[in-house]
């Protein structure tokens, strides 16, 4: 019966997204080449895999409006990363366990047993005293249709851990076991609960991996786990840590006890618009991250839920990036290489020495585009790098790379009418000859990388294509950039058909 209710609940989901498919498509917000929803809402990316020869995206989605609601999975596939197919829609709520208006499908992931693609996910409901959230399974034989396991949920709230705040599993195997982490919230203090199973069904609580003391907040959203190169991460997105949103620790992971031990951290971008990152491991080996391109701290800024609400559609992917572990066992968070092959007309500049007056570094139409710049520190005596993206010369986004101080900020006060806000992070320049800047820019969104991949900042703006003036000027002396290289990059249409 409520295997009948899923299936229905799910023609529903599809009837929605055919009805409001043409309005999202004619959009002059969208994105050219962000992954983004069909229709409807996007929060997480979820159960992010490499099955059957193909990328599996799944997505926190409400087909219902451009807002968050009860939530479903969307599901697309790509055999590149880059050009993706929308299947059906993967889970929708159906379950006691996992039907409400302000619960549903809550985010997870994915993970391949005995050919199978195994989905692990937060039911969330509200049983009249509160929100109630516990780990359930879903099943599919084939990559497009899942099943709820009659038995879920497979994991409830430990004692002493607040009910409306256990969320967001992430599965892994190591050696012959399966291993779930996920996030939790006790006396105000936010945990990453580690379990144990052999068949995804059946799981042990094996110990708290890490508890917040206060220094990483109150509670962590959508926690992830993965090995690099010997050492072992922990990223989440923790909740009460202001600017700090999604943060990784390298360290090592004690799996006889179950502790995890820090040693390094870091943040993984510094901008408003990247949040709940999860990754995956592709079939060359790399540890691929994928985010979502928003944040709920600042959304309420927005009025009306901002300009792609009006389009029927809201939220993106930010563009998928490889992890690296660093000799000193820092991260770098470098786009992926297969972006590349979007390039469109390279525009290439050598040894430009910049002032105060502005030089162009638009890629194609200005508005889609890549842009890498290499300054040489070296021959460099200005106190301030600017850029002004995705300007008419009134309405602009303005990134400072201040040399003297050390900072990066990012202030979209004047994007576009609607976005507001400025991010801050910090550089170093000392020991070094050169300070690199990588930036994407799309209908709706820039990404900048700096400092070798290390200091990131995405950023969304809702510029009209008018906004297609890129510039970089120097002030208190010159900056000297060894190499000015942009391309253009081919609309994906929509990513889709
Ligand atoms: C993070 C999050 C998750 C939750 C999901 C609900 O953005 O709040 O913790 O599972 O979104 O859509």
């Amino acid at each position: 019966m409520s295997e009948q209710i899923h299936h229905k609940n799910i023609e529903l989901a599809q009837m929605e997204i055919m009805n409001k498919r043409e309005l999202v498509k004619s959009g002059s917000m969208r994105q050219r080449y962000h992954f983004m929803p069909e229709t409807g809402w996007l929060n997480d990316p979820n159960g992010l895999i490499f099955y059957r020869g193909k990328y599996h995206y799944f997505y926190q989605f409400n087909p219902y409006d451009a807002y968050w609601g009860e939530m479903h999975w969307g599901h697309a596939v790509s055999e590149d990363l880059l050009h993706w197919e929308y299947l059906p829609v993967a889970l929708a709520p159906s379950e006691p366990y996992d039907s409400h208006p302000e619960g549903g499908c809550f985010s997870g992931s994915a993970v391949e047993h005995e050919g199978r693609l195994y989905l692990v996910y937060t039911g969330t409901f509200h049983d009249g005293n509160g929100i109630v959230q516990t780990q359930c399974v879903a099943v599919s034989e084939d990559g497009v249709n899942f099943h709820k396991y009659e038995g879920n949920p497979v994991i409830t709230a430990p004692d002493g851990v607040d009910a409306a705040n256990f969320r967001d599993p992430k599965v892994w195997k190591y050696e012959d076991s399966f291993y779930l982490v996920c996030g939790g919230k006790k006396e105000n203090r936010a945990q990453a609960l580690l379990y144990r199973s052999k068949d995804l069904l059946h799981w042990e609580f094996v110990n708290v991996m890490l508890e917040s003391r206060g220094e990483w907040g109150t509670m962590f959203e959508c926690p992830d786990f993965y090995s690099i190169d010997g050492k072992d991460v922990l990223m989440f997105s923790p909740m009460g840590l202001g600017e700090r949103t999604s943060v990784y620790i390298v360290g090592e992971l004690d799996y006889k006890t179950g502790v995890f031990m820090p040693e390094v951290t870091g943040e993984i971008d510094w901008g408003f618009d990247f949040y709940a990152p999860q990754s995956f491991l592709d079939p060359q080996g790399r540890r691929i991250l994928v985010a979502w391109a928003n944040g709920w701290q600042w959304m309420t800024w927005w009025k009306d839920w901002g300009p792609s609400y009006q389009e029927g559609w809201c939220g993106f992917f930010n563009l998928p990036r490889q992890v690296r572990l660093m000799p000193n066992h820092t991260l770098q968070f470098v786009p992926v290489e297969e972006l590349k092959m979007l390039r469109n007309g390279r525009r290439l500049r050598y040894d430009a020495d910049v002032q105060e007056e502005a030089i162009d570094i638009s890629g194609g139409d200005g508005v889609a585009f890549e842009s890498r710049l290499v300054v040489d520190l070296e021959k460099t005596n200005a106190e301030r790098i600017i850029m002004e993206l995705r300007s008419d010369g009134v309405q602009k986004t303005v990134v400072t790379f201040d040399l003297r101080l050390g900072q990066l900020t990012v202030d979209r006060n004047a994007a576009d009418g609607w976005s507001r806000g400025r991010t801050r992070s910090n550089f170093s320049v000392s020991g070094k000859n050169t300070l690199d800047i990588h930036i994407f820019s799309d209908q709706s969104s820039i990404e900048i990388f700096s400092n070798h991949y290390q200091v990131n900042h995405s950023c969304n703006i809702f510029a009209p294509c008018s906004q297609n003036q890129n510039i970089v000027y120097a002030e208190g002396g010159n900056a000297v950039f060894s190499c000015i290289e942009s391309f253009g990059i081919e609309n994906q249409g929509g990513l889709i058909d």
